[in-house]
């Protein structure tokens, strides 16, 4: 028998439909990133200012704070005596005198040593060897820094405090590094979500509820990182290799016989829609706010890798509910594309360059903010 028809079943009709269609909407990217205290479009300094000064050192995170980024970024290790540091390769060779130092260990991994080892080497000079035009006779003799120590410079400039948005790297080599990072950030206080006045500013990020960004390209450690800091914001890092999100090439560059690896990873792309789409739906579901994608750099270069930041794929994230943060963009004509993509923040080397694209450069120059420094 049809239903009978009348205003009242319409009218109920009409509000459960909306009911529903209200439900499966997801508020803008804007109030999401509002939600979290997460500053948009976010500026996220990879390994500090690390075009302008050796990565991850102090002089590297005293300018991206001083510089205005909202997020000072780091690849969290352990050393063999437990303390917790940053560093991003799995070895020390890149950016340090280790092979001088301690020769016979030089192939060693990082957290073979102390952090009474890792203080005695030098992680300044390199830089002043591979950039002699950004060289700095203050960057020679910079240590590498504990979790303790960024930490303090984030706390360091009462005119700006930048957040932490901090990358569990190759986790499985550390095992209980999300129960130890829980536990220094609730030492620290950087896990109160309480913000005070001040965080209202986003100028303020380091101060409001958003402070601190969890990231892991891991899925185990994301799930570890919810269970231990459940309330504080994560973001999981998407990548197209073999066991990430399967390339439609079947290849990984490593195997592929390959030399030009931003060439490569620009031909790269995900087997199909859905694998993508999968990767975002595991995100959402572990309780992460967001995805952190690769972009494929008009330079090309070491940093440039598969375009995950297409339209399409910023669509069905927003769609989600999520975030995204795509890394590591240098260059304004890729900020433009990226922006223009719909990305809600990026990681970049050049914090002073994505500041300035967004017309939030600080009074000072980065030149003049390192002399400031002593560097
Ligand atoms: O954390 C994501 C971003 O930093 C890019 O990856 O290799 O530089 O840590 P990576
Ligand atoms: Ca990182």
């Amino acid at each position: 028998m049809p239903a009978t028809f009348s205003p009242c079943a319409l009218m109920l009709g009409l509000m459960l439909g909306c009911g529903l269609a209200q439900a499966s909407e997801q508020p803008a990217p804007s109030a999401l990133a509002t939600r979290q205290g997460i500053p948009r479009p976010a500026v996220i300094a990879h390994r500090g200012a690390s075009y302008d000064a050796p990565e991850s050192t102090a002089a590297a995170y005293r300018l991206a704070r001083d510089l205005g980024a909202d997020y000072l970024e780091m690849d969290l290790q352990r050393s063999k005596d437990g303390v917790l540091f940053a560093l991003h390769d799995d070895n020390l060779q890149r950016t340090t005198d280790v092979a001088q130092k301690f020769p016979q260990r030089k192939d060693s991994p990082a957290n073979a040593f102390t952090m009474a080892e890792l203080k005695t080497l030098d992680a300044g000079s390199w830089f002043n060897q591979a950039y002699p035009d950004r060289a700095r006779p203050g960057f020679a003799g910079l240590k590498i820094l504990t979790l303790d120590e960024i930490i303090d410079i984030a706390q360091g400039n009462p005119q700006h405090k930048p957040g932490l948005y901090i990358e569990t790297k190759e986790p499985q080599l550390f095992p209980g590094i999300e129960h130890d990072l829980k536990e220094k950030l609730q030492d620290r206080g950087w896990l109160s979500s309480a913000g005070s006045k001040l965080a209202k500013s986003e100028l303020a990020v380091g101060q409001g509820k958003g402070k601190v960004v969890l990231q892991t390209f891991d899925k185990g450690s994301l799930e570890l990182l919810h269970e231990a800091m459940p309330k504080v914001p994560k973001i999981l890092l998407l990548w197209i290799a073999p066991g990430y999100i399967e390339p439609a090439s079947g290849q990984a560059f490593a195997s592929s016989g390959e030399t030009d690896k931003a060439a490569f990873y620009a031909r790269q792309q995900p087997k199909d829609p859905a694998e993508f789409k999968r990767w975002v739906d595991y995100a959402k579901t572990q309780g992460a706010i967001g995805t952190g994608p690769s972009a494929t750099l008009t330079a090309g270069g070491e940093q440039s890798y598969a375009d995950l930041v297409q339209p399409w794929m910023n669509q069905y994230t927003h769609d989600q509910g999520l975030l995204v943060h795509a890394y590591t963009l240098d260059d304004p004509v890729d900020f433009k594309k990226a922006m223009d993509a719909g990305v809600d923040g990026m990681f970049t080397n050049r914090s002073a360059e994505l500041l300035k694209y967004l017309k939030r450069s600080s009074n000072a120059s980065a030149t003049q903010l390192l002399e400031a420094s002593g560097y």
